[in-house]
Protein backbone atom coordinates (compact mmCIF):
# COMPACT_ATOMS: atom_id res chain seq x y z
CA UNK A 1 0.00 0.00 0.00
CA UNK A 2 1.61 3.43 -0.64
CA UNK A 3 3.16 5.05 2.07
CA UNK A 4 5.14 8.21 1.96
CA UNK A 5 7.75 9.59 4.31
CA UNK A 6 6.18 12.16 6.33
CA UNK A 7 8.10 15.22 8.08
CA UNK A 8 5.56 17.63 10.24
CA UNK A 9 5.34 20.73 8.18
CA UNK A 10 5.05 22.92 11.42
CA UNK A 11 8.16 24.26 13.01
CA UNK A 12 8.77 23.62 16.79
CA UNK A 13 8.60 27.47 17.62
CA UNK A 14 5.12 27.56 16.17
CA UNK A 15 4.34 24.47 18.44
CA UNK A 16 5.47 25.81 21.61
CA UNK A 17 3.39 28.96 21.64
CA UNK A 18 0.48 26.68 21.29
CA UNK A 19 1.43 24.39 23.88
CA UNK A 20 2.10 27.22 26.57
CA UNK A 21 -0.80 27.48 29.49
CA UNK A 22 -4.27 29.27 27.89
CA UNK A 23 -3.09 32.45 28.78
CA UNK A 24 0.45 32.75 27.48
CA UNK A 25 -1.05 30.92 24.09
CA UNK A 26 -0.68 31.53 20.69
CA UNK A 27 -3.43 30.17 17.84
CA UNK A 28 -2.14 28.25 15.91
CA UNK A 29 0.00 29.43 12.62
CA UNK A 30 -2.94 30.20 9.60
CA UNK A 31 -0.89 28.04 7.49
CA UNK A 32 -2.15 24.75 8.97
CA UNK A 33 -5.54 26.32 7.47
CA UNK A 34 -4.46 26.97 3.98
CA UNK A 35 -1.64 25.40 2.83
CA UNK A 36 -2.16 21.91 1.05
CA UNK A 37 1.39 20.74 1.93
CA UNK A 38 -0.33 20.83 5.76
CA UNK A 39 -3.62 19.26 4.42
CA UNK A 40 -2.07 16.24 2.61
CA UNK A 41 0.27 15.92 5.93
CA UNK A 42 -2.90 15.99 8.10
CA UNK A 43 -5.07 13.47 6.00
CA UNK A 44 -1.76 10.58 5.85
CA UNK A 45 -0.24 11.05 9.18
CA UNK A 46 -3.85 11.55 10.97
CA UNK A 47 -6.84 10.58 9.45
CA UNK A 48 -5.19 7.35 7.58
CA UNK A 49 -4.00 6.53 10.84
CA UNK A 50 -6.72 6.96 13.33
CA UNK A 51 -9.99 5.53 13.57
CA UNK A 52 -12.41 8.01 11.92
CA UNK A 53 -16.28 7.55 12.01
CA UNK A 54 -18.01 7.05 8.65
CA UNK A 55 -21.45 6.99 9.64
CA UNK A 56 -23.78 4.78 11.91
CA UNK A 57 -24.99 0.80 12.39
CA UNK A 58 -27.75 1.19 10.77
CA UNK A 59 -26.80 2.85 7.50
CA UNK A 60 -26.02 -0.72 6.72
CA UNK A 61 -28.83 -2.80 8.77
CA UNK A 62 -29.19 -5.79 6.59
CA UNK A 63 -27.14 -7.89 5.11
CA UNK A 64 -25.84 -6.43 1.50
CA UNK A 65 -26.40 -3.30 2.86
CA UNK A 66 -23.18 -0.50 2.05
CA UNK A 67 -22.41 2.66 2.01
CA UNK A 68 -19.47 4.38 0.81
CA UNK A 69 -16.81 6.49 2.84
CA UNK A 70 -14.06 8.71 1.99
CA UNK A 71 -11.32 8.72 4.66
CA UNK A 72 -7.91 10.13 3.51
CA UNK A 73 -8.48 10.33 0.12
CA UNK A 74 -9.57 6.73 0.18
CA UNK A 75 -12.77 4.93 -1.17
CA UNK A 76 -13.82 2.68 1.52
CA UNK A 77 -17.20 0.19 1.47
CA UNK A 78 -18.84 -0.54 4.85
CA UNK A 79 -21.37 -3.57 3.67
CA UNK A 80 -22.74 -6.06 6.24
CA UNK A 81 -22.25 -9.80 4.91
CA UNK A 82 -24.62 -12.44 4.75
CA UNK A 83 -23.37 -13.74 8.76
CA UNK A 84 -24.98 -10.17 9.58
CA UNK A 85 -21.05 -8.33 10.64
CA UNK A 86 -19.98 -5.43 8.94
CA UNK A 87 -16.70 -4.95 7.21
CA UNK A 88 -15.03 -2.01 5.46
CA UNK A 89 -12.54 -3.18 1.83
CA UNK A 90 -10.86 -0.64 -0.12
CA UNK A 91 -13.66 0.10 -2.86
CA UNK A 92 -11.19 -0.69 -5.58
CA UNK A 93 -10.98 -4.21 -7.77
CA UNK A 94 -7.86 -6.02 -7.37
CA UNK A 95 -7.76 -6.26 -11.54
CA UNK A 96 -7.13 -2.91 -12.87
CA UNK A 97 -8.26 -0.89 -10.13
CA UNK A 98 -11.68 0.34 -11.26
CA UNK A 99 -13.62 1.65 -7.91
CA UNK A 100 -15.92 -0.81 -7.44
CA UNK A 101 -19.71 0.38 -6.28
CA UNK A 102 -20.31 4.17 -7.38
CA UNK A 103 -23.92 4.89 -5.52
CA UNK A 104 -22.89 6.49 -2.23
CA UNK A 105 -25.32 3.54 -0.65
CA UNK A 106 -27.56 0.62 -1.64
CA UNK A 107 -28.26 -2.85 -1.21
CA UNK A 108 -26.65 -5.46 -3.50
CA UNK A 109 -26.15 -9.70 -3.48
CA UNK A 110 -22.68 -9.41 -4.10
CA UNK A 111 -19.86 -6.93 -5.76
CA UNK A 112 -19.39 -6.38 -9.16
CA UNK A 113 -16.93 -4.51 -10.71
CA UNK A 114 -18.37 -2.30 -13.36
CA UNK A 115 -15.43 -2.59 -15.63
CA UNK A 116 -14.29 -6.62 -16.70
CA UNK A 117 -17.23 -7.41 -14.23
CA UNK A 118 -15.03 -9.74 -11.53
CA UNK A 119 -17.31 -10.11 -8.61
CA UNK A 120 -16.46 -10.79 -5.11
CA UNK A 121 -18.23 -11.77 -2.19
CA UNK A 122 -19.74 -9.15 0.26
CA UNK A 123 -17.22 -10.70 2.57
CA UNK A 124 -14.44 -9.49 -0.07
CA UNK A 125 -13.35 -13.18 -1.63
CA UNK A 126 -13.10 -13.08 -5.12
CA UNK A 127 -15.85 -15.02 -6.82
CA UNK A 128 -15.87 -15.10 -10.06
CA UNK A 129 -12.90 -13.28 -12.49
CA UNK A 130 -13.45 -14.15 -16.07
CA UNK A 131 -10.45 -15.64 -18.40
CA UNK A 132 -8.29 -16.15 -15.34
CA UNK A 133 -8.27 -19.80 -14.76
CA UNK A 134 -4.92 -20.61 -16.87
CA UNK A 135 -3.43 -17.95 -15.61
CA UNK A 136 -0.05 -18.82 -13.76
CA UNK A 137 0.51 -18.05 -10.41
CA UNK A 138 -2.70 -16.71 -9.47
CA UNK A 139 -4.39 -17.37 -6.43
CA UNK A 140 -8.33 -15.95 -6.93
CA UNK A 141 -8.12 -16.70 -2.18
CA UNK A 142 -5.40 -13.73 -2.63
CA UNK A 143 -7.11 -11.55 -4.92
CA UNK A 144 -9.95 -10.40 -2.61
CA UNK A 145 -11.10 -7.19 -1.99
CA UNK A 146 -8.18 -5.62 0.46
CA UNK A 147 -9.76 -4.61 3.46
CA UNK A 148 -10.00 -1.54 6.14
CA UNK A 149 -10.30 -2.02 9.95
CA UNK A 150 -13.60 -1.45 11.00
CA UNK A 151 -15.09 -1.33 14.80
CA UNK A 152 -18.24 -0.46 16.50
CA UNK A 153 -18.87 1.90 19.14
CA UNK A 154 -22.45 3.18 20.63
CA UNK A 155 -23.69 2.17 17.31
CA UNK A 156 -21.00 4.89 15.73
CA UNK A 157 -18.98 2.80 13.21
CA UNK A 158 -15.74 3.80 12.74
CA UNK A 159 -12.96 2.74 9.77
CA UNK A 160 -9.16 3.06 9.79
CA UNK A 161 -7.16 2.95 6.84
CA UNK A 162 -3.66 2.12 8.32
CA UNK A 163 -3.06 -0.30 11.62
CA UNK A 164 -4.52 2.64 14.64
CA UNK A 165 -4.24 0.56 17.61
CA UNK A 166 -8.05 -0.46 19.57
CA UNK A 167 -10.62 2.11 19.46
CA UNK A 168 -11.31 2.07 23.01
CA UNK A 169 -8.05 3.08 23.13
CA UNK A 170 -8.26 6.26 20.88
CA UNK A 171 -11.53 6.57 22.57
CA UNK A 172 -9.78 6.67 26.58
CA UNK A 173 -12.11 8.02 28.84
CA UNK A 174 -15.07 9.88 26.68
CA UNK A 175 -17.50 6.61 27.47
CA UNK A 176 -17.94 6.66 30.56
CA UNK A 177 -18.76 10.21 30.38
CA UNK A 178 -21.75 9.54 27.34
CA UNK A 179 -22.69 6.15 28.23
CA UNK A 180 -25.62 7.09 30.53
CA UNK A 181 -26.96 9.13 27.02
CA UNK A 182 -27.54 5.14 25.54
CA UNK A 183 -26.72 6.34 21.94
CA UNK A 184 -26.21 3.09 20.49
CA UNK A 185 -30.15 2.34 21.19
CA UNK A 186 -30.56 6.06 19.32
CA UNK A 187 -31.87 6.36 15.41
CA UNK A 188 -31.05 8.90 13.21
CA UNK A 189 -34.33 10.65 12.60
CA UNK A 190 -32.76 13.64 9.90
CA UNK A 191 -29.65 14.46 8.43
CA UNK A 192 -28.28 17.58 6.65
CA UNK A 193 -25.04 17.72 4.75
CA UNK A 194 -23.61 21.11 4.31
CA UNK A 195 -20.50 22.08 2.46
CA UNK A 196 -18.07 24.50 4.18
CA UNK A 197 -15.56 26.91 2.77
CA UNK A 198 -13.43 26.35 5.63
CA UNK A 199 -10.56 23.84 7.25
CA UNK A 200 -11.94 21.38 9.32
CA UNK A 201 -10.16 22.80 12.06
CA UNK A 202 -11.69 26.11 11.55
CA UNK A 203 -15.19 23.95 12.70
CA UNK A 204 -13.83 21.95 15.16
CA UNK A 205 -12.07 25.42 17.01
CA UNK A 206 -15.40 26.69 16.28
CA UNK A 207 -17.64 24.03 18.08
CA UNK A 208 -15.51 24.15 20.98
CA UNK A 209 -16.42 27.92 22.53
CA UNK A 210 -19.62 29.89 23.12
CA UNK A 211 -17.44 33.11 23.51
CA UNK A 212 -19.44 33.94 19.99
CA UNK A 213 -22.48 32.79 21.05
CA UNK A 214 -24.44 35.81 22.06
CA UNK A 215 -23.20 37.98 18.90
CA UNK A 216 -23.43 34.99 16.28
CA UNK A 217 -26.01 32.84 18.31
CA UNK A 218 -28.89 35.14 19.72
CA UNK A 219 -31.05 32.35 19.53
CA UNK A 220 -29.16 29.92 20.97
CA UNK A 221 -27.85 32.13 23.81
CA UNK A 222 -30.90 32.68 25.14
CA UNK A 223 -31.71 29.01 25.67
CA UNK A 224 -28.12 28.54 27.18
CA UNK A 225 -26.45 31.77 28.17
CA UNK A 226 -22.79 31.63 26.87
CA UNK A 227 -20.97 32.11 29.85
CA UNK A 228 -23.13 29.23 32.21
CA UNK A 229 -21.27 26.03 31.85
CA UNK A 230 -18.13 24.07 32.79
CA UNK A 231 -15.66 22.08 30.38
CA UNK A 232 -13.82 18.67 31.86
CA UNK A 233 -10.90 16.86 32.06
CA UNK A 234 -9.62 14.66 29.40
CA UNK A 235 -7.67 11.62 29.53
CA UNK A 236 -7.10 11.33 26.35
CA UNK A 237 -7.93 12.57 22.30
CA UNK A 238 -11.33 14.74 23.46
CA UNK A 239 -12.45 17.54 24.48
CA UNK A 240 -15.75 18.25 25.99
CA UNK A 241 -17.63 19.84 28.26
CA UNK A 242 -21.32 21.26 29.29
CA UNK A 243 -23.47 23.97 29.11
CA UNK A 244 -26.61 24.83 31.20
CA UNK A 245 -30.61 25.15 30.11
CA UNK A 246 -32.05 27.91 31.60
CA UNK A 247 -34.89 27.37 33.84
CA UNK A 248 -37.74 28.03 30.86
CA UNK A 249 -35.93 25.59 28.78
CA UNK A 250 -35.74 22.01 28.12
CA UNK A 251 -33.72 21.60 25.12
CA UNK A 252 -32.83 23.33 22.39
CA UNK A 253 -35.40 23.84 19.69
CA UNK A 254 -36.81 27.10 18.33
CA UNK A 255 -38.69 27.58 20.92
CA UNK A 256 -36.48 25.70 24.42
CA UNK A 257 -39.11 23.30 24.62
CA UNK A 258 -39.08 19.57 23.88
CA UNK A 259 -42.31 19.40 22.51
CA UNK A 260 -43.81 15.98 24.90
CA UNK A 261 -40.52 14.25 23.53
CA UNK A 262 -39.44 12.42 27.17
CA UNK A 263 -35.84 12.91 28.48
CA UNK A 264 -33.86 9.93 27.20
CA UNK A 265 -33.75 7.02 29.72
CA UNK A 266 -31.20 6.76 31.92
CA UNK A 267 -30.32 10.28 32.37
CA UNK A 268 -29.89 12.09 35.57
CA UNK A 269 -31.22 15.39 36.59
CA UNK A 270 -28.58 17.32 36.22
CA UNK A 271 -28.38 16.22 32.97
CA UNK A 272 -31.81 17.27 32.20
CA UNK A 273 -30.91 20.88 32.41
CA UNK A 274 -27.33 20.28 30.74
CA UNK A 275 -26.37 20.48 26.69
CA UNK A 276 -22.71 18.26 26.88
CA UNK A 277 -20.63 18.63 24.01
CA UNK A 278 -17.27 16.71 22.92
CA UNK A 279 -14.87 17.12 20.28
CA UNK A 280 -13.79 13.30 19.70
CA UNK A 281 -10.40 13.39 17.81
CA UNK A 282 -10.28 14.20 15.14
CA UNK A 283 -13.43 15.28 13.81
CA UNK A 284 -16.97 13.75 15.42
CA UNK A 285 -18.79 16.66 17.15
CA UNK A 286 -21.56 14.94 19.82
CA UNK A 287 -24.09 17.53 21.21
CA UNK A 288 -25.86 15.35 23.98
CA UNK A 289 -29.48 16.83 24.48
CA UNK A 290 -31.64 15.90 27.79
CA UNK A 291 -33.70 14.13 24.70
CA UNK A 292 -32.24 13.82 21.67
CA UNK A 293 -28.41 13.46 20.35
CA UNK A 294 -26.92 15.41 17.61
CA UNK A 295 -23.79 14.46 15.94
CA UNK A 296 -21.42 16.39 13.41
CA UNK A 297 -19.31 14.27 11.15
CA UNK A 298 -16.67 16.96 9.92
CA UNK A 299 -15.04 15.62 6.58
CA UNK A 300 -11.82 17.62 5.07
CA UNK A 301 -12.25 17.48 1.31
CA UNK A 302 -9.22 20.22 0.63
CA UNK A 303 -7.18 23.07 3.19
CA UNK A 304 -9.98 25.53 2.84
CA UNK A 305 -13.32 23.11 2.16
CA UNK A 306 -15.12 20.43 4.41
CA UNK A 307 -18.03 18.51 4.24
CA UNK A 308 -19.97 18.50 7.34
CA UNK A 309 -22.61 15.81 7.84
CA UNK A 310 -25.07 16.68 11.22
CA UNK A 311 -27.48 13.91 12.22
CA UNK A 312 -29.83 13.68 14.65
CA UNK A 313 -30.82 11.03 16.84
CA UNK A 314 -34.05 10.06 18.90
CA UNK A 315 -34.61 7.08 20.77
CA UNK A 316 -37.03 4.71 18.74
CA UNK A 317 -39.96 4.87 21.70
CA UNK A 318 -39.55 8.98 20.73
CA UNK A 319 -39.81 8.55 17.22
CA UNK A 320 -42.62 5.71 17.61
CA UNK A 321 -44.81 8.19 19.04
CA UNK A 322 -47.71 9.27 16.67
CA UNK A 323 -47.00 13.41 16.76
CA UNK A 324 -43.13 12.68 16.80
CA UNK A 325 -41.65 16.00 15.08
CA UNK A 326 -38.20 16.71 15.27
CA UNK A 327 -38.58 20.04 13.26
CA UNK A 328 -37.80 22.08 16.34
CA UNK A 329 -34.77 20.78 17.03
CA UNK A 330 -33.36 20.26 13.77
CA UNK A 331 -34.61 23.63 12.74
CA UNK A 332 -32.86 24.95 15.43
CA UNK A 333 -29.76 23.48 14.48
CA UNK A 334 -30.01 24.32 11.34
CA UNK A 335 -29.98 27.63 11.83
CA UNK A 336 -27.36 27.64 14.27
CA UNK A 337 -25.06 25.19 11.75
CA UNK A 338 -25.39 28.02 9.32
CA UNK A 339 -24.63 31.00 11.82
CA UNK A 340 -21.51 29.03 12.34
CA UNK A 341 -20.76 28.25 8.86
CA UNK A 342 -20.49 32.03 7.95
CA UNK A 343 -18.09 33.16 10.95
CA UNK A 344 -15.67 29.95 10.12
CA UNK A 345 -16.12 30.96 6.35
CA UNK A 346 -14.77 34.27 7.54
CA UNK A 347 -12.24 33.14 9.54
CA UNK A 348 -10.58 31.47 6.59
CA UNK A 349 -10.99 34.39 4.19
CA UNK A 350 -9.26 36.53 6.65
CA UNK A 351 -6.41 34.22 7.95
CA UNK A 352 -5.29 34.11 4.79
CA UNK A 353 -3.91 37.96 4.73
CA UNK A 354 -0.07 38.19 4.59
CA UNK A 355 -0.87 40.71 7.68
CA UNK A 356 -2.94 38.22 10.44
CA UNK A 357 -0.35 36.84 12.87
CA UNK A 358 -1.92 34.15 14.97
CA UNK A 359 -4.39 35.63 18.09
CA UNK A 360 -4.17 35.32 21.56
CA UNK A 361 -6.95 33.10 23.39
CA UNK A 362 -9.55 34.86 25.37
CA UNK A 363 -10.15 32.36 28.70
CA UNK A 364 -13.99 31.44 26.81
CA UNK A 365 -11.51 29.48 24.44
CA UNK A 366 -10.29 27.39 26.97
CA UNK A 367 -11.45 24.05 25.20
CA UNK A 368 -10.57 25.74 21.47
CA UNK A 369 -6.63 25.86 23.04
CA UNK A 370 -7.50 22.12 24.44
CA UNK A 371 -8.61 21.18 20.92
CA UNK A 372 -5.60 23.40 19.46
CA UNK A 373 -3.54 21.18 21.88
CA UNK A 374 -4.36 17.81 20.30
CA UNK A 375 -3.06 19.19 16.92
CA UNK A 376 -0.28 20.97 18.20
CA UNK A 377 1.27 17.78 19.80
CA UNK A 378 0.87 15.89 16.93
CA UNK A 379 2.66 18.27 14.41
CA UNK A 380 5.21 17.63 16.98
CA UNK A 381 5.24 14.94 16.52
CA UNK A 382 7.62 14.28 19.45
CA UNK A 383 5.21 11.78 21.93
CA UNK A 384 4.24 14.73 24.48
CA UNK A 385 0.73 15.07 25.15
CA UNK A 386 -0.02 18.28 26.82
CA UNK A 387 -2.57 18.27 29.39
CA UNK A 388 -5.31 20.10 29.32
CA UNK A 389 -6.76 21.92 32.52
CA UNK A 390 -10.10 23.43 32.33
CA UNK A 391 -10.05 27.07 33.67
CA UNK A 392 -12.95 26.95 35.60
CA UNK A 393 -11.96 30.72 36.92
CA UNK A 394 -12.86 32.26 33.82
CA UNK A 395 -16.62 31.83 34.62
CA UNK A 396 -16.39 33.80 37.99
CA UNK A 397 -14.92 36.66 35.94
CA UNK A 398 -17.85 36.31 33.63
CA UNK A 399 -20.77 36.49 36.57
CA UNK A 400 -20.73 34.79 40.07
CA UNK A 401 -21.96 30.82 40.18
S1 LIG B 1 -10.92 -3.41 -13.27
FE1 LIG B 1 -12.39 -4.56 -12.20
S2 LIG B 1 -12.79 -6.23 -13.47
FE2 LIG B 1 -11.25 -5.13 -14.51
FE1 LIG C 1 -21.50 28.48 17.13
Amino acid sequence: MFMSTLRSPISADDVAAVRRPVDRASLLPARVFHDPEVFAYEQQAWFARSWICVGREEDAAAPGEYFVASVASESLVVVRGRDDVLRAFHNVCRHRGSLIVTEPQGRLVRFQCPYHAWTYELDGALRRAGHTDALVDFEPDENGLHSASLATWQGFVFVAVEPAGALMEQLADLPQHVERFGIGELRRARSIEYEVHANWKVIAENYSECYHCPGVHPQLNRLTPYDHGRNLESDGPWAGGWMELTSDADTMSTDGDSHGRPPLPGLTQEDLRRIHYFVLWPNLLLSLHPDYVMTHRVEPIAADRSRVVCEWLFHPDTMALPDFDPSDAVDFWDLTNRQDWNVCELQQAGTRSRAYVPGRYSLMEDMVHAFDLMVADRYAEDGVVTRFRPRHDKWREARSV
